[in-house]
């Protein structure tokens, strides 16, 4: 009996030894900026996690402009924090931060196939997939429907055309005694979010892309000068001089009131403004941005989701990543948020289309983006796109010309790049 007893603790020890030890439950850390109903959306996807794994998640937030979260981030990065596991990225970054960053390449495998190519090419630096995609983004023009048929007007083809509607739009309803109306509201103040808006004329008036794939800088030319001047026309004209000072949410924030004509923003504007409490809910569409004699050209951004190397719970991370990156999850953000999924198969569900009937033409928008030149500047990007954004600010504030401040940036950008990229 002794010796079967025996027997039997052994026989249950050699048991324990083979079994895999169950994973500890882990607390992930997530840091992420915001628009809109952004975080209150990832708090829900977080408790889905939680639900479905034993790992608990927590929100960093930061401020909604990308400039300054990414100068918290390389802060961290640089002093290897272990306090952050997930960082929601910029697509500008991958080449900046990615020698921080996890290779995800395998730990995501064959399921990368389902994404967009060239957007998981977008975060892959020296063969690493350093993030995965978790929407993509690419501007519109939203534009009042309800005012456009008042006042017979088609949605503008060209920037000399919205600026003329808008004018005259903007000053029909002043007069009709609606004072607060404005003409145009866009990213006006000095940041990453200028040096979108910014290319996006240059670009479609046939000025380039400041600095070129092959890493030629371009910017300084007359093209780039005539976008930058008509820019800055609408300042006081048909734009408030506030748009200065203006990011992406104040932007919204007039649009939403009803206060003005047309708006640049990303698509995430479409649902807030179809939301119960905007005055501006039935009334608008989207379209392709104007052009300036080019083609209309949009600026390509969108976020993804990368653990960093620091990382004490790198297998929970990763679980996250796939968890929030998931056909499930971005169809929940497509819909509720209207972020533009990085999984094609997205664009043909009809809930999505019924939640967001532009996506389907957005595909081809963002397949042809053109993208800021993070690629070709490597780890200077940050560098020339604050430049570049200074030079835009300057002009649309008067201090200086287009032409000055153009030649005075080509000058800062071959300063900033030296010998070589
Ligand atoms: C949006 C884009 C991002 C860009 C930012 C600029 O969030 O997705 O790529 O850098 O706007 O403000």
């Amino acid at each position: 009996m002794k010796k079967h007893l025996k027997q039997l603790i052994a026989v249950a020890m050699a048991a324990l030894l083979v079994m895999p030890a169950p994973a500890l439950a882990a607390e992930v850390r997530i840091v992420a900026g915001a628009v809109g109903k952004d975080l209150e959306f990832l708090r829900e996807e977080l408790d889905r996690f939680s639900a479905q794994t034993r790992h608990s998640a927590e929100i960093v937030s930061m401020p909604a402009g990308t400039t300054d979260q990414f100068a918290q981030y390389n802060l961290w990065l640089a002093a290897g924090a272990s306090d952050i596991d997930v960082y929601q990225v910029d697509v500008i970054w991958a080449p900046q931060l990615g020698s921080h960053l996890v290779d995800l390449k395998s730990a995501m495998g064959g399921e990368m196939r389902d994404f967009f190519p060239s957007i998981v090419e977008s975060q892959t630096v020296d063969g690493r997939l350093v993030a995965v995609p978790l929407f993509t983004d690419a501007p519109v023009l939203y534009y009042r429907e309800d005012l456009l048929n008042k006042y017979n007007k088609r949605p503008p083809q060209t920037w000399e055309e919205m600026t003329q509607t808008a004018r005259e739009i903007m000053q029909a309803e002043r007069a009709a005694g609606n004072d607060k109306m404005w003409g145009f509201v866009f990213q006006g103040n000095a940041y990453e979010g200028l040096t979108c808006d910014a290319l996006e004329w240059i670009k479609s008036h046939g000025g380039g892309q400041i600095v070129e794939p092959d890493g030629s800088i371009s910017v300084n030319n007359a093209n780039a000068a005539k976008a930058l001047t008509l820019a800055k026309s609408w300042v006081n004209d048909i734009s408030p001089p506030g748009v200065l000072t203006y990011q992406e949410e104040e932007a919204r924030g007039v649009w939403q009131l009803g206060e003005a004509v047309f708006m640049r923003n990303w698509p995430y504007a479409y649902s807030l403004g179809q939301s119960g409490d905007s005055k501006v809910r039935g009334k608008f569409n989207v379209t392709k941005l104007p052009h300036g004699g080019g083609k209309s050209a949009a600026t390509l951004g969108g976020w993804n989701l990368a653990v960093s190397k620091y990382s004490e719970n790198k297998d929970a991370a990763v679980e996250l990543v796939k968890f929030l990156t998931n056909h499930d999850a971005q169809k929940r953000r497509a819909i509720a948020l209207t972020h533009l999924p990085t999984r094609p198969a997205l664009y043909d569900d009809a809930d999505v289309a019924a939640a967001a009937p532009f996506f389907k033409g957005m595909v081809d928008t963002f397949l042809t983006a053109v993208p800021r030149p993070s690629a070709p500047t490597k780890r200077k990007y940050n560098e020339v796109s604050k430049a570049f954004w200074t030079a835009a600010h300057k002009t649309l504030s008067g201090d200086g010309s287009a032409e000055e401040n153009l030649a005075d940036l080509e000058s800062k950008i071959k300063r900033i790049r030296g010998r070589a990229w």
